[in-house]
């Protein structure tokens, strides 16, 4: 099974690099599955109702998110009903929608996706590491083929968790920071890995935001209005194939494509 992963989508840019090239991408590697962070999809700070339409419509065929979850208002409700977004899994219990799903891919095995945040230098959620271990009680044997949006800023929670995880999921993938990584690799027990899959978004920006404005900020310490770059953009991603029959991850290829 051939999945993609799709970093970070930014506003505008970021949609507009999806809706440019995904229906080639998912042609190209022959995709089964596409995947895609799309926490900043709407103006940087959320996602609608609408523009998940959109990009469901455009290929992808489920969302994880991360901090950026709640930013829309809507979010609450349609997050209950719209199971193909899932959010961080290591939210307070009683949080609206759900941090793990399985999803049926064509006529193949079943995926399960699992989202999850880190908490070093973020908010202070549950522990991410017995978390996850909770959740793959619970999916125990229902498929073999478990993806892990890991969303987290540092670095070294990202690799232990890549350690953590090894054999016990197909890949864990790292997202939030908007920076890919170039350190993708399969772990010893058959786990495809990175640290961080980057950013589908405005290229000439402070990841994603107008330049201008984070210079002026980081030069006056004067508050300002972050807004999504309007520029050319950048695709960020990694196609992860899967074996099957034991889950474990047979390749893994980073995706950087310029507009
Ligand atoms: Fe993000
Ligand atoms: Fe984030």
């Amino acid at each position: 099974m051939r999945i993609l992963m799709i970093g970070d989508i930014v506003g505008r840019p970021g949609r507009r690099a999806i809706l440019d090239n995904l229906s080639y991408i998912r042609g190209e590697l022959n995709l089964d599955f596409v995947i895609a962070n799309g926490e900043n999809a709407a103006g940087g700070h959320g996602i609608t109702r609408e523009i998940a339409r959109e990009l469901f419509a455009a290929g992808i065929d489920v969302f994880t998110m991360g901090n950026h979850v709640w930013n829309k208002k809507e979010i609450f409700e349609y997050i209950q009903k719209e199971k193909r977004i899932l959010r961080p899994a290591n939210y307070p219990p009683g949080t609206p929608g759900s941090g793990y799903n399985f999803f049926n891919v064509g006529a193949g095995p079943t995926l399960a996706i699992i989202n999850i945040s880190g908490r070093v230098f973020m908010q202070e959620l549950d522990c991410p590491f017995r978390k996850v271990d909770e959740i793959l009680k619970e999916i125990d044997n229902k498929t073999k083929i478990i993806f892990v949006d890991f969303h987290a800023e540092a670095t070294s929670e990202k690799v232990a968790m890549g350690w953590y995880l090894d054999g016990r999921v197909s890949a864990i993938c790292g997202t939030h920071t908007h920076v890919q990584t170039a350190d993708e690799r399969i772990l010893p027990k058959g786990s495809a890995y990175i640290t961080d899959v980057g950013m589908t978004g405005p290229r000439d920006s402070v990841i994603g935001v107008e330049t201008e404005i984070v210079l002026e900020k980081f030069v006056t310490q004067l508050p300002r209005r972050f807004e999504v770059a309007d520029t050319n953009y950048q695709l960020n991603a990694v196609m992860v194939e899967v074996d099957e029959s034991t889950g474990r991850a047979l390749e893994i290829e980073r995706i950087f494509n310029l507009e």
